[in-house]
Order: structure tokens, then C-alpha cells, then sequence
């Protein structure tokens, strides 16, 4: 029936393993590419579970992930699971077309001599963007990721032990490419940020960066026209500053975390307590040093990966919610700045009476259903 072709939908089990939270997504994903929420639940992260991006303690991570689907009592019978970004490598190339060679061998061959790894322990995929031509020579502008085997292997392991049939491990930069191939409302913000053009530069431009502000990494993507063109792990995240403002109070790290949430980069006034003082001060110094870092990524996109100038910011995970830092942004980068949920997103629809408050998190695990 038509109506059952439209509607028909493959139901799967995300899981992202965050340093710090484990988030599990029941999602439908429809025909035309809706996506349906049907349920989900986030967990800590048992301690040491990860190292360098690998799941260090499978059998672990396997039960929280376990209860998880049996408390929120999800039915889908497929499950994907997304890698932590460390350790993955992604660049851009310009591979040279030789005549009489497929697309396919020139490139596979010209890995060695790009990679600065050992291929052999690595899995390595590639994407060709488009074909330029330069200096009268045509070149291949190929999208490579290369996944250390061993790390793979610890996230099947995770996929195949959950009695559930296991479809895909996918990396944060695609599974986020994915996600923001849709539209993006963003209207209500839009409002804003055109009464303060003047403030701002008014960048004509399709290239757009996604910033994931982790609990213990930070994730930089630049889409050009929705694909993906450039991304990097940047190995310090949100839980480094609990660490500082825990250090300089000698207070815990619950506690730390728990200022920072409160006050995050609200600029104090002379009647403000000290902890709000001291507070704003490790989160600014903090996030001051960390956007330094993001605003190379800028910089070498430009400059390295013939990248077109940013027009304007997303930014996601649990991080990004740290009060001020949008404005931060948009004060550092001069282009708007939108803290983006599942709610913005076009074609994303709830099951009624889900707890909308932490879908924030959400949007990398739910990006690999697609
Ligand atoms: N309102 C808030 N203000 C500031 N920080 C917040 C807020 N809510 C959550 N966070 C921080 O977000 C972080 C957790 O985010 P998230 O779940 O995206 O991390 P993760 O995916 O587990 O980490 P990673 O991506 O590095 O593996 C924690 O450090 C937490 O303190
Ligand atoms: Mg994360």
C-alpha cells in the first residue's frame, strides 16, 4: 500500500559513547528521511571506560548500555554505534589524476605517501569532493578518514554484544555532516542577530563550522554546502574546567561543575559572591585559551584546505551550554552564533511526553540513523 511505503520505517538503537555521558536513541527513520524519536536515556559514563578513544572495558560499558534498553523499553531490533573522535584522523588532499589509472587506484595508492601513519593498522575511507584543476593539471580534492583498527574493534565488540543486529560504527564528523544536511530553523535568533549586522561581518558564504563542546574533547567541522570538508579533535574539553575551578577552591569536582553551570561566563559585579568571581574567571581564561585554538582551525582551513570563510556557527553537546559562551563566540568570530538542538532541526519529530530538557545531547548519536 502506498500509504505503508511512505510511512514504513527502519527502527535502530543509537549509542554515543561520550568521555562522560553514554547517550542511547531509539530513533525511526522514515522514507523521506524523518527522523522519529521514539525514546531515549543518558547514563554516565563508567570511569576508565575509555582511553585514547577506545572502549578500554567492553563488558562494563555493555551493561550500562544494556539497562539503559531495557529500562526505557526500546524495542528496535538494529542498533549503530558512533566512535569517540580521538585518535580518528580526517584531512583533505589534492591527489593528482594520472592518465589511464581509475579514480579509485590513484587515490588508494597515493595514501601511503599522504598518511602520516601505518596504514596497515589503520582503516582508511575516502571521499572525493569535486575535481579541481590547477597549473593546467586536473586534481582529485579527496576527504580522507583513517580509524586505528584496534579502536574499530572495540566499538563492534560493544555493537555485536548486544543482541541486537549490529549495522554501522560511524565517526562524530560524519555522523554530525549528516545531521546538518537538513534545514535548520533558526529563525527566532535570526531576529536577533540582524538588529546587530552592523556588529558583525555579513559573510556570503555556504560554509558553515559545527563546534561539539564535549566533556573531555571539542570537535571543529567546516561544511561547504552541507558536506563535510574539514575536521579536528581538539583534545581538552568542559570537565577541564571543573578541574581548574576545583584546583583553585579546593572544592569537588561535582561542586566545580556545579558553579560552572551556574555561572559559566556571566561577567560579575562588584556585589558578587566570590565563588561566582573566581568561577568567571577559570571558565573565561579556560574558554579564551580553547577558542585560540578553534580560531587556527579557521584559520587553516582558509589558508591549507582552500576552505571559503565561515558565515556562521553552530554549536552542540552537553558544553555548549555554558552560559555566555554563544555571545563569546559571536564576539571572537564575528559571524551569528546558534546553539542548535534537535528542535531546530526540520523533519525531527518526538513521541509525545519525552523529556525535551536533555536533547541537546542528542544530536550526534541520532545523526548516525541516517
Ligand atoms: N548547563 C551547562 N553549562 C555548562 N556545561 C555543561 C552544562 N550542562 C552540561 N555541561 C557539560 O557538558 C559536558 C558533557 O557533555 P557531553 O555529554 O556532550 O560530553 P561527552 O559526549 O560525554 O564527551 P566527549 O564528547 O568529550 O566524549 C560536561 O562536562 C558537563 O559539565
Ligand atoms: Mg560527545
Amino acid at each position: 500500500m502506498f500509504w505503508d511505503l511512505f510511512f514504513r520505517k527502519t527502527s535502530m538503537v543509537c549509542i554515543d559513547v561520550g568521555y562522560r555521558n553514554i547517550k542511547v536513541v531509539e530513533v525511526s527513520v522514515r522514507k523521506n528521511n524523518n527522523i522519529f524519536i521514539e525514546n531515549y536515556g543518558i547514563v554516565s559514563t563508567p570511569p576508565d571506560c575509555i582511553k585514547n578513544g577506545a572502549i578500554y572495558d567492553v563488558e562494563r560499558v555493555l551493561r550500562v548500555i544494556k539497562s539503559v534498553i531495557r529500562e526505557e523499553g526500546m524495542k528496535a531490533k538494529n542498533a549503530k554505534i558512533i566512535m569517540s573522535g580521538t585518535n580518528i584522523i580526517t584531512r583533505i588532499y589534492m591527489i593528482d589524476k594520472q592518465e589511464g589509472e581509475s579514480e579509485d587506484f590513484t587515490i588508494k595508492n597515493s595514501m601511503p605517501n599522504f598518511l602520516p601513519v601505518d596504514i596497515n593498522n589503520y582503516r582508511v575511507d575516502y571521499k572525493v569532493l569535486q575535481t579541481v584543476r590547477e597549473n593546467n593539471k586536473e586534481k582529485y580534492k579527496v576527504f580522507v578518514t583513517a580509524v586505528p583498527r584496534k579502536i574499530l574493534e572495540s566499538y563492534i565488540e560493544v555493537l555485536q554484544g548486544l543482541d541486537l543486529k549490529p549495522l554501522a560504527v560511524d565517526i562524530p564528523a560524519n555522523s554530525t555532516a549528516k545531521f546538518f544536511n537538513r534545514e535548520i530553523y533558526t529563525k527566532d535568533m535570526d531576529e536577533y542577530y540582524s538588529k546587530r549586522r552592523n556588529r558583525h561581518k555579513n559573510v556570503e558564504s555556504d560554509t558553515f563550522a559545527v563546534l561539539d563542546f564535549g566533556s573531555e574533547t571539542t570537535i571543529v567541522n567546516f561544511l561547504k554546502d552541507r558536506i563535510l570538508e574539514f575536521n579536528k579533535v581538539i583534545l581538552s574539553g568542559s570537565s577541564n574546567i571543573d578541574n581548574h575551578i576545583a584546583n583553585e577552591m579546593n572544592i569537588s569536582l561535582q561542586e566545580a561543575e556545579r558553579l560552572k553551570k551556574t555561572y559559566g561566563m556571566t561577567r560579575p559585579t562588584s556585589v558578587s559572591k566570590r565563588d561566582h568571581v573566581i568561577t568567571y574567571g577559570k571558565v573565561s581564561s579556560f574558554i579564551e585559551r580553547l577558542v585560540r585554538q578553534i580560531a587556527k582551525c579557521f584559520e587553516f582551513y582558509i589558508e591549507r584546505c582552500y576552505g571559503s570563510p565561515i558565515s556562521k556557527i553552530f554549536i552542540i553537546g552537553g558544553g555548549s551550554q555554558l552560559s555566555g559562551l554563544d555571545q563569546y563566540l559571536y564576539s571572537v568570530f564575528k559571524v551569528p552564533v546558534y546553539p542548535i538542538g534537535l528542535l531546530n532541526l526540520k523533519g525531527v519529530e518526538l513521541r509525545k511526553n519525552l523529556d525535551r530538557e536533555k536533547l541537546n545531547y542528542l544530536i550526534n548519536s541520532v545523526g548516525i540513523s541516517l
